[in-house]
């Protein structure tokens, strides 16, 4: 890979990078909380964001999303410049986005909200007819090839979902829908443990899919398992790479705790 300033360091990889920031600076205001970030995601690839609290993450994950233009840097996609100017354009190119409060509507059913914006119509001259079959067959094969059993049927309304499974089938519509990219922030929180199993296999099933995943989480003992690389950022700036099986959780913890860090450029 190449070796400019943008380039990342420590990363051995062949071929683009889904997508990858370049020098990224960002400011609320006249408050720098990003500072000169370059960091990039693979395909089939985990990168886990931490940092304390405060560290910029959220900010560098809603840059990836189009909730943020950057001030400064490049970013790009699939090997091209891209520039967004709402979500929506990262959306269109297949970023998918999923929080801990999604957006969801409670009261639909599970198929639904699975085809919510992506809907399969038929037209009969000006009629548009909703494939309802099709969808709720489709939605429940989705589902269960990624084991989630629990769910009884794609007719129940969301809201009797619980959030690990609310989750869970964020992501398996962002694979079902071909996304290229999965950002996650902090999808595990309030969730049980059983419930963040359940996510934390759609994050390695959305990895087999080969889609690159950027997972934000403060749950050391969840990121370590699942991520491929973490960046560890602190007060905006990128501070360590650190590849799989590199550090123990005891030392990751440290790492992030600890306030002094020198830049290992
Ligand atoms: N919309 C905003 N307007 C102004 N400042 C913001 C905004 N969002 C975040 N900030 C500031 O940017 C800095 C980075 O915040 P960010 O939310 O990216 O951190 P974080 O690493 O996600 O933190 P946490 O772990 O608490 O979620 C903080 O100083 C925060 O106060
Ligand atoms: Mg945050």
């Amino acid at each position: 890979m190449s070796t400019g300033p943008g380039a990342v360091a420590g990363s051995a990889h062949d071929g683009e990078p889904v997508f990858e920031l370049r020098g990224i600076s960002h400011s609320y205001g006249r408050n720098q909380v990003i500072f000169d970030v370059s960091m990039a995601v693979w395909p089939g690839e985990v990168v886990a964001l931490v940092g304390d609290n405060g560290a910029g993450k959220s900010t560098l994950l809603k840059i990836f999303a189009g909730y943020q233009r950057p001030t400064s840097g490049i970013l790009r996609f699939m090997g091209r410049e891209v520039s967004f100017a709402t979500p929506a354009d990262a959306r269109g190119i297949g970023i998918e986005a999923v929080y801990q409060d999604l957006a969801i509507v409670d009261q639909m059913s599970l198929w639904r909200n699975f085809f919510l914006g992506k809907e399969m119509v038929r037209t009969f001259g000006p009629l548009r007819v909703l494939e309802r079959r099709r969808m709720r067959e489709a939605a429940g094969n989705a589902l269960a090839q990624l084991g989630l059993t629990r769910i009884r049927s794609v007719e129940e309304p969301v809201w009797t979902l619980s959030g690990g499974e609310r989750q869970s089938v964020a992501i398996t519509r962002a694979i079902h829908f071909g996304a290229k990219l999965l950002l996650l922030d902090e999808p595990t929180a309030a969730l049980s443990v059983r419930e963040t199993r359940n996510v934390i296999a759609s994050i390695e099933h959305a990895r087999e899919h080969k889609l690159g995943v950027l997972y934000i989480d403060h749950n050391m003992s969840h990121v370590l398992p699942v991520a491929d690389r973490i960046v560890l950022l602190e007060l905006g700036r990128v501070v360590r790479t650190i590849d799989r099986g590199e550090v123990g959780l005891v030392e990751l913890q440290d790492l992030i705790a600890r306030r002094d860090h020198q830049a290992d450029g």
